[in-house]
């Protein structure tokens, strides 16, 4: 763990909330289960169709031209297969209904059984449609361990717009910084921060730090360090 701060941990949370896509589901986990059709293509195919995805939810909102996370994320895949070459028969579909059940990361179903027993309500907050959301946590069996899962189409802009970390602010109806948030994305903990709630940055990628408004409150490599910091046993 790095204090990016000088707190050792975070007073006062009532909610933790989570990013979806590389924070609680492993976007790797669809193209990895190919691996008998793309062979050594697996990792750079994931890095394109993730890369293309997210920016065509920035290009979107900056033209007020949203589409739907799943509509985001065939095109961003469309991109991909076609800058690769790829055209094997079927490997589209076959992708698409894997990013429906995306493997939850090893140490997520413990962190939030032990927030939810410590009394702290727990929520996804993600660009995911209420369809995809709903499809990987019940895949993934955690419909017990979480209180709330948002999706950006309730308020139809993506992230890093403020309206949608206001939209977990209202329906938890507390205040952002009783809220810790955490995110694998760098541009999402810092937005977040931003926006004033409090960050648990989860770098699984390595990724630098953002030259951003915001700053999270603490960076980690997996989840498992989030119980300590929110002062839960
Ligand atoms: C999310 O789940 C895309 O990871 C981002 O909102």
């Amino acid at each position: 763990m790095t204090d990016m701060g000088m707190t050792t941990r975070l007073p006062g949370i009532k909610a933790c909330v989570f990013d979806a896509y590389g924070t609680l589901f492993d976007f790797a986990a669809a193209a990895r289960k190919c691996r008998d059709v793309l062979g050594e293509d697996v990792d750079r195919l994931t890095t394109l169709w993730r890369d293309k995805q997210l920016q065509y939810t920035w290009l979107r909102a900056a033209q007020g031209r949203h589409a739907d996370f799943w509509q985001v994320t065939g095109d961003a895949l469309n991109f991909a297969l076609e800058t690769m070459g790829i055209d094997k028969p079927g490997i589209r579909d076959r992708l698409m209904t894997l990013y429906l059940t995306l493997d939850p990361f090893p140490e997520v179903a413990n962190v939030l059984n032990r927030l939810k027993a410590a009394g702290i309500r727990t929520a996804i907050l993600s660009n995911g449609t209420p369809k995809m959301l709903k499809a990987a946590v019940e895949s993934a069996n955690l419909q017990s361990v979480l209180d709330v899962v948002l999706s950006v189409e309730e308020v139809g802009i993506y992230k890093p717009h403020p309206k949608v970390y206001q939209l977990a602010v209202d329906r938890l109806g507390t205040p952002a910084s009783t809220i810790s948030f955490q995110s694998s994305n760098a541009w999402d903990a810092y937005a977040a921060s931003a926006f004033g709630m409090r960050v648990v940055w989860c770098n699984r990628y390595g990724q630098r730090r953002e030259r951003l408004p915001g700053a999270p409150d603490f960076e980690v490599k997996s989840l498992s360090e989030l119980p300590a910091i929110v002062g839960v046993p």
